[in-house]
């Protein structure tokens, strides 16, 4: 949440801040600042995102080789043009921009206020660099150490960069809680809340740590210390990412190109983990972990929003292949409570950008009760990736669409091989149904691909919904996580109010909302539970209700009951919701098209959750 730039070089900082804030306003996008050095600071802020600043902006003054950027998601403080980041100081001297949230800002701001110091925004940010400055003037310090004395006072998470205008030779960066990369250029510097917006530039970096701060010199040094002033030494990387695979390419959305992808990221995810010819499932960190995982008390997974919703999923495949006792949290509660937890447990963290703060605090608290932690992850480097003592890598690419698409199906895909694997392991699965299931999961990158060729009719049913205010999503067994996800699908990006029920409890409390003017989704591609699917249904109907069912290819039954079928290929059911989600994905995301939505780009969202 909230993205930052910075740089400090030799070339014009202005396009380079530009691009690399639109690289990241996948964060946030409430509004938009920059600040630029040239002799005197130039600061433009703007409600809105990227584009309407760079609108604002026209013909004004951004000349400078140094400079800072922002793309905001609101916290404290409205979105508009005064709240935008950059902040400045009193005497104007610092600029400062921050992802996180300053915790105990309040105490500071009334502090400073009595000592003639005047706000003008309702920010947390703007607090801090007030601080920083009164600490820099009160005991005559360098930047760095002002900084590094101002950090040691506040409470909260942050990822701050701060610009000096009587020192344009310097940058000073830290972080605590909220991811930071250091990109390193030749005599030059780049920051950024993530790689992507500095890959065109350079893709050697150092992910800062947590409570460090460095110095950025314009004479390309980089000195690291921690806020306790140890001195850290950089371990520079290389960046794992494409420049391709962050831009759209002949997609109208990133959304689109992510469903699109899926075939290709869902083989990426198994590539080398799977080989059904020669009957083997490797799954690196697993493999490692066997003897822990098969002898664990109980598995425990903890995610957020969609993660969650693979968490679920999860949870159905290693009860029912590994008969281990598994238990879904969502994060933020999980960490709030006083969970009962300990070394006999084993802790999974899904999250696709691997920063979301919940996940990241509450697999935290669960290592400190001793819990083993293992991590389903996709970005690479990123902080639960870091933490947790094992982990698989969903290896999808970058997602960049904020609602998740293939994310969810890596995480689908890992969570399955997982289970497949610890099932045959422990003798909870015959080699048979072992080798079937491998077989079909080779199969799956194919099935997809044909369910992506039904676009125009999934459109045509998407046109026949498209107006309505409400939809339930149902579903049974492995597709009731997936009603949960499509109808999170649908809500995210069009608006349309949309609840996602287990098909049988349906008749305990929503059916009282059903009418002629509510779609209802059904999923009902599960063999074993096929009949019940057909009288939920027909409960459905009889209530004039509009059904929209997700069928396996030549359901005549639920096609003679349905007013819309979308037929998709027929797989195990363990596996089924790799196939049953994408209709779903692609459903909402031409509803949401149709109703003038931004797709990418949600209201109000964001896609890396880095605040509580
Ligand atoms: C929904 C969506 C969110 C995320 C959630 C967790 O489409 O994208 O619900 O799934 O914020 O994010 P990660 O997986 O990055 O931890």
């Amino acid at each position: 949440m909230c993205g930052i730039v910075g740089y400090l070089g030799n070339k014009q900082a202005y396009p380079i801040l530009i691009e690399g804030l639109k690289r990241l306003e996948y964060r946030g996008y409430d509004s938009a600042g920059i600040a630029i050095l040239n002799g005197d600071l130039n600061l433009y802020k703007k409600k809105g995102k990227v584009k309407d600043l760079v609108k604002s902006i026209g013909g004004k003054s951004t000349a400078g080789t140094i400079g800072i950027g922002h793309t905001r998601w609101a916290t404290h403080g409205e979105p508009n043009d005064i709240n935008a980041h950059p902040h400045t100081s009193k005497n104007g001297r610092l600029s400062l921009i921050h992802n996180g949230v300053i915790e105990n800002y309040e105490s500071f701001k009334l502090a400073l206020i009595e000592r003639g110091h005047v706000f003008e925004s309702e920010t947390d940010t703007e607090v801090l660099v007030h601080l920083i400055e009164e600490i820099q003037k009160r005991d005559k310090l360098d930047l760095e150490e002002a900084v590094r004395q101002a950090l040691t006072k506040v409470n909260g998470a942050y990822a701050i960069v701060v610009m000096d205008r009587d020192n344009p030779d310097i940058l000073v960066a830290a972080r605590k809680d909220s991811p930071l990369v250091i990109g390193i250029g030749k005599e030059e510097f780049y920051v950024a809340s993530d790689g992507k917006a500095i890959i065109e530039h350079t893709k050697k970096v150092v992910y800062l740590k947590n409570e460090e701060i460095a110095l950025l010199s314009r004479k390309g040094e980089l000195s690291i210390k921690t806020i306790n002033n140890d001195i850290s030494t950089p371990f520079i990387q290389e960046l794992d990412i494409e420049l391709e695979s962050i831009e759209k390419g002949d997609y109208e959305h990133f959304m689109l190109k992510e469903i699109f992808e899926q075939p290709k990221t869902v083989a990426n995810c198994m590539r080398g983990r799977i080989n059904a010819d020669e009957g083997w499932i490797k799954v690196g960190g697993v493999n490692d972990l066997v003897q822990k995982f098969t002898e664990a008390r109980r598995i425990i997974i903890i995610a957020c929003g969609t993660s969650w919703h693979a968490a679920l999923i999860g949870e159905y495949l290693f009860e029912e292949l590994a008969r281990i006792q598994v238990e879904v949290e969502y994060a933020s509660e999980f960490r709030y409570r006083n969970p009962i937890i300990d070394e006999r447990d084993i802790v999974i963290a899904i999250s696709q950008s691997g920063e979301t703060r919940d996940t990241l605090a509450a697999i935290e608290m669960a290592k400190e009760k001793g819990a083993v932690l293992y991590g389903i992850v996709n970005s690479v480097g990123s902080s639960i990736a870091r933490i947790t003592d094992a982990g698989s890598y969903i290896h999808v690419g970058p997602e960049i669409g904020v609602a998740s698409t293939k994310a969810f199906t890596g995480q689908v895909s890992l969570l399955t091989l997982m289970a497949i694997h610890l099932g045959y392991q422990k003798g909870t699965i015959p080699r048979s149904y072992y080798l079937q299931l491998l077989e079909e999961l080779e199969n799956i990158p194919g099935k997809i691909e044909q369910i992506l060729k039904k676009d125009a009719h999934i459109k045509y049913i998407a046109e026949e919904i498209k107006d309505s205010t409400n939809a339930l999503y149902l579903g049974r067994g492995y597709n009731f996580p997936i009603a949960l996800e499509g109808a999170l699908k649908l809500k995210e990006i069009s608006y349309i109010h949309a609840e996602g029920y287990p098909a049988a409890e349906m008749k305990h409390g929503p059916i009282a909302l059903i009418d002629e003017n509510m779609p209802v989704i059904v999923i009902a591609t599960n063999k074993s539970i096929h009949e019940k699917m057909v009288t939920n249904i027909q409960e459905v109907k009889t209530r004039k209700a509009k059904v929209i069912a997700i069928v396996n290819e030549g359901d005549a039954e639920i096609k003679r009951l349905a007013d819309y079928i979308i037929e998709i290929p027929e797989t195990d059911e363990p596996i089924t919701p790799l196939l049953s989600v994408i209709p779903l994905q692609m459903l909402s995301y031409h509803i949401a098209l149709m109703r003038g939505c931004d797709v990418d780009q949600p209201r109000n969202l964001a896609k890396s959750v880095t605040v509580e």
